[in-house]
């Protein structure tokens, strides 16, 4: 469809621009209070300009954090308190549809927040797939995207299944699909919801879904 990092420009210019709010999302609040554990070590995907790795970070958990935008990697070293101590926090700049599993040892959680609505279906499978390997049993995988009863879905160009380009790439997840395919992978189905009012901003009430997939 397209290549996974097509919108890296994008994103540079946005967080640049220091567009992205501080405060953590609605999401990493709620997987704070019912999906993490204390001990949880948490790889981000996409974590923009850091404000749910802060969050993550103050409340003791090591983290990895991969994003695409050098910039974006920047806001997070700037905004993360310890960010130099690789032991506990690390920020890299790359695609995090071509993890090595290997790379991130010890991780047991990896948590996606509207990043799988970001990427192709081809990227989505090699990143399903690398998640899987990582993650140890009872590992979990948690999500939150933008699903195909989103709003904006049909705004823009049309550019792939359920995919559409307005200022940036976006592909609709099609969530009852979305979890059967990762329930026929091997998950266990721990949370789901797909719905509006989870994640509003700025006169936005986009529908998403939430996931949390156990590794068994
Ligand atoms: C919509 S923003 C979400 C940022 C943050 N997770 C949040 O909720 O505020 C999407 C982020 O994913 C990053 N991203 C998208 N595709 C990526 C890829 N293939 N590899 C690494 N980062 C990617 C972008 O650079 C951007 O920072």
């Amino acid at each position: 469809m397209r290549p996974a990092m097509a919108d890296t420009g994008f994103w540079n210019e946005f967080y640049e621009h220091r567009a992205a709010v501080s405060y953590p999302s609605p999401f990493a609040v709620f997987a704070r209070e019912h999906l993490l554990h204390d001990a949880s070590s948490i790889l981000e995907l996409g974590p923009g300009n850091g404000r749910d790795a802060a969050f993550f970070f103050e409340h003791g958990h090591q983290l990895v954090g991969v994003d695409q935008s050098s910039q974006a990697i920047e806001l997070c070293r700037e905004r993360v308190e310890g960010a130099r101590n690789p032991e506990r926090v690390r920020f890299e700049v790359g695609d995090f549809t071509r993890l090595d599993p290997a790379d991130f040892p010890g991780i047991d959680t990896v948590y996606s927040r509207f990043t799988l609505h970001s990427i192709d279906d081809e990227a989505e499978e090699r990143l399903v797939q690398s998640v899987w390997n990582m993650l140890p049993s009872g590992g979990q995988f948690l999500i939150e995207a933008r699903t195909i009863l989103d709003p904006l879905y049909g705004k823009g160009q049309e550019v792939g299944r359920h995919a559409f380009v307005t200022d940036h790439f976006r592909r609709h997840i099609d969530a009852q699909a979305f979890i059967h395919q990762e329930i026929d992978r091997g998950y266990l189905l721990r949370f789901f919801h797909e719905g509006n009012g989870l994640a509003e901003f700025q006169g936005e009430d986009p529908v998403v879904m939430r996931a949390a997939l156990i590794k068994p």
